[in-house]
């Protein structure tokens, strides 16, 4: 066995994390996950399985009724509020499927928005868009963008401060197969080269493909999926790049 000391601090550790609404039907049921530090990981299952209800408690936007959520190391829960706010505001990022891009905001000040948050220079802000393409566009406003570029800004914002931990609620569910094959390409490459640990929720075969790891959501609990979803450039990385109803909003 590794020595304690080579033992990395996991990015994230979800432990009998349960939810429901209301008297409504049962979401999450003692859920366990660990996620390696710079790992990225695919999260797929049924519409309405509690995939985004699983991001939103890890991410503090909802509250589980029991469990626990560490990141890097420290338990959300035990926090008081600021030092849990500030603790996510320096630990996570998030892409989102409709992007959430600031439109007043030009792509340069969209993308330094986690740097201001953070007491941190904003210089890093430019090379970051650079980084997804976008470095002669920092001073475009967001409706002169293609959703392909808009998500791409929303990926710079996502890591620019460089976060343990980014969370992505279906990040290409609003782009065509191409764009969204080139798009999550860029995604993969820059949470790599930030180190940060990705979970990715996504209705596509093609997308997961591009996973260190897939996991389903089902029946309260996530499980690994058939080693054919993990393979890039697999037969199913070809699979249904797009998915029906939930994506036309
Ligand atoms: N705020 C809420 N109040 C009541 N029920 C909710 C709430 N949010 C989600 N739910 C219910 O919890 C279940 C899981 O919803 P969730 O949005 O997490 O599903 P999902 O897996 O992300 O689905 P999709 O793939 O369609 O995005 C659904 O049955 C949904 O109706
Ligand atoms: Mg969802």
């Amino acid at each position: 066995m590794a020595p304690r000391d080579d033992i990395a601090v996991p990015a994230l550790e979800c432990r009998g994390l349960s939810k429901r609404y209301g008297t409504g039907r049962i979401v999450l049921a003692q859920l366990d996950f660990t996620l390696a530090p710079g790992e990225f990981v695919a999260i797929m299952g049924d519409s309405g399985v509690g995939k985004s209800t699983l991001l939103n408690l890890i991410a503090g936007l909802d509250r589980a009724d029991s469990g626990s959520v560490m990141i890097d190391g420290r338990a959300v829960d035990q926090l008081d509020d600021n030092a849990a706010t500030r603790l996510r505001r320096q630990k996570l990022g998030f892409v989102f499927q409709a992007f959430h891009v600031l439109p007043h905001l030009t792509l340069a000040q969209n993308v330094a928005l986690p740097l201001l948050l953070n007491d941190l220079p904003t210089a890093s802000a430019l090379d970051m868009l650079a980084a997804v393409g976008l470095g002669s566009r920092g001073d475009d406003f967001p409706r002169e963008l293609s959703g392909g570029e808009l998500q791409r800004v929303a990926i710079a914002r996502a890591l620019v401060h460089r976060p343990t931990l980014i969370l992505a609620d279906e990040p290409t569910g609003n782009l065509d197969p191409a764009t969204a094959h080139d798009v999550l390409g860029l995604f993969r490459a820059q949470s790599k080269a930030t180190g940060a640990a990705t979970i990715m929720v996504t209705h596509s075969e093609a997308a997961a493909a591009v996973a260190d790891r897939v996991m389903v959501l089902s029946d309260g609990g996530l499980h690994a999926a058939s080693t054919k979803f993990a393979q890039a450039g697999g037969p199913l990385a070809h699979a249904s790049p797009a998915r029906s109803t939930d994506d036309a909003r």
